[in-house]
């Protein structure tokens, strides 16, 4: 159904949702740097709260001890041009949340219930006070399930290797070449398979083999399907 008028008070949410290594964050922040609205990674903030256990010396797969922290740490994610900080306890921690151990916590941490319900009420709360792109694994299937526009990337892991590489600055070699696929064909398995919001498409999701296509080509069929749902005039 074409909207054409936002309702007062609505924000337009594109939901950009897929597996690891797709190139979510290239199109979900040029698709916001387009219509000038705000890029929110949420697995940002699954990294942060993995990096306060590790640095609280608590065991990820252990749900009972991440309520504690849950309880009463403080994540803030603050949008900023070209990318955006996250604060634990208002320390800026951006710069040590894509570790390989923070990578695999982060995972590991997403299983449980109530770290999906805390992260949840979060990121809602951002989409239901400004316009966002926002991406994820179920943000057009869980976070917000009546965004306006949802996308949901694919591509061969193969391809998801490189791009993760060349995104991490790691020099190819044939080696790391596998260490880096298996880490993300593991992290996939691990997110697709959980009981709670599992990686998966929502029904009602556009879904973008990326495999052979260039970043500009992709963020411009989710233009497309932007254009098609919410008045960008
Ligand atoms: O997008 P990313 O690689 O930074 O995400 C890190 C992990 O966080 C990912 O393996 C699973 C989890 N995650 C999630 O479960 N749900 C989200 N919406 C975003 C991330």
């Amino acid at each position: 159904m074409k909207k054409t008028v936002p309702r007062i008070g609505e924000h337009l949410v594109v939901a950009i949702d897929g597996p690891a290594g797709v190139g979510k964050t290239t199109v979900a922040g040029a698709v916001a740097d387009k219509l000038s609205i705000y890029h929110i990674d949420t697995g940002a903030m699954y990294r942060a709260l993995a990096l306060k256990a590790i640095d609280e010396g608590i065991d990820c797969l252990r749900e009972d001890s991440l309520d504690e922290i849950i309880e009463d740490v403080v994540i803030e994610y603050i949008p900023q041009r070209g990318g955006y900080k996250v604060l634990v306890d208002s320390v800026d921690v951006t710069d040590r949340l894509r570790t390989p151990e923070v990578t695999r916590a982060s995972s590991d941490i997403a299983v449980h219930r109530s770290v999906r319900e805390f992260m949840v009420s979060l990121q809602r709360g951002i989409g239901e006070r400004y316009d966002i792109t926002m991406e994820g694994r179920d943000i057009g299937t869980v976070v917000f399930p009546n965004a306006q526009v949802k996308i949901f990337l694919t591509a061969s892991s193969i391809e998801r290797t490189r791009r993760r590489m060349i995104q991490d600055n790691i020099s190819y070699n044939p080696t790391e070449f596998l260490r880096v696929m298996n880490e993300i064909e593991a992290r996939d398995l691990n997110d697709s398979q959980r009981i709670f919001a599992p990686l998966r498409p929502a029904s009602d999701a556009k879904i973008i083999d990326t495999t052979c296509l260039t970043a500009s080509e992709v963020v411009e069929i989710v233009m497309e399907e932007v254009r098609r749902n919410w008045d960008t005039s």
